[in-house]
């Protein structure tokens, strides 16, 4: 899959894409990322690409000339996705990274200061995106989240130990506990379960773990989790000794 990323700040990529699964995805040539200076867009002498709201008010906002043409001069009139990072966005998901890593190639332009020109949406993006409720200084760091979770998707990315349906929210349901050596620190022991080498139980058990997680925190979740009649007896019970302050 190849992304297209349009930014004032190419270098701030770079670290993530040197790191961990996504330098290994680009090694193996399963993702390819070009960054593309919108600075190198602007035609003017100072290769300016803000200026000051018409309509007075503080803040700059990003000209349109050099994104739209930086934008077509890549895509060429190719129909890919053009994702512009903004606040004002559709709330990213999981569900959202799974579907844009069905595309071949993806666009990326990083919103900034107060602002885009307005025409650049009329004109560009096909969707608008924001990784929560809070203001971040620029869209760089949204579109490197949206990047990393967009990449877990694509096939093969993953080994098969860290493959993304097993994923807090892929399943609907948060992850459960998790341990690893020792079996006992400072008094803290792995449940036995885990220890017990018994297949069938361990999957028992962490599948009851993520349960017992998402009723604690994200109790809305499950009720577009899929579940078995079982599990939501064992929801039952979890609600049942809550009531009685047991929990
Ligand atoms: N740019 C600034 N804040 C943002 C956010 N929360 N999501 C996406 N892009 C942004």
């Amino acid at each position: 899959m190849r992304f297209e990323i349009f930014t004032l700040f190419p270098a701030m990529f770079e670290s993530v894409l040197r790191e961990s699964i996504l330098k290994r995805a680009r090694e193996r040539g399963l993702l390819t990322v070009n960054l593309h200076n919108i600075r190198a867009y602007a035609t003017d002498k100072h290769q300016t690409t803000d200026e000051p709201p018409y309509g007075g008010g503080g803040g700059m906002v990003l000209k349109v000339e050099p994104i739209v043409r930086a934008v077509e001069s890549v895509l060429a009139g190719d129909s890919a996705p053009v994702i512009l990072t903004t606040p004002q966005g559709e709330r990213f998901t999981q569900r959202m990274a799974a579907e844009f890593a069905t595309y071949p190639r993806l666009a990326i332009i990083c919103g900034r200061y107060e602002g885009v020109d307005e025409r650049v949406r009329q004109l560009v993006v096909t969707h608008e995106v924001s990784i929560g409720d809070y203001v971040l200084s620029g869209g760089e760091l949204a579109a490197m989240v949206m990047l990393d979770a967009i990449a877990r998707h694509i096939p093969n990315v993953l080994g098969n130990a860290e493959s993304a349906p097993n994923d807090s929210f892929s399943s609907g349901l948060l992850e459960g506990a998790h341990y690893t050596r020792p079996p006992e620190f400072r008094g803290l022991c792995v449940p036995e379960v885990l220890l017990s080498g018994d297949h069938a139980a361990v999957a028992r058990w962490r599948r009851r773990s993520a349960l017992q997680r998402t009723w604690q925190r994200r109790p809305e979740l499950l009720l577009n989790a899929s579940l078995s009649e079982s599990e939501r007896y064992f929801l039952g019970e979890l609600a049942d000794a809550w009531s009685r302050g047991e929990s």
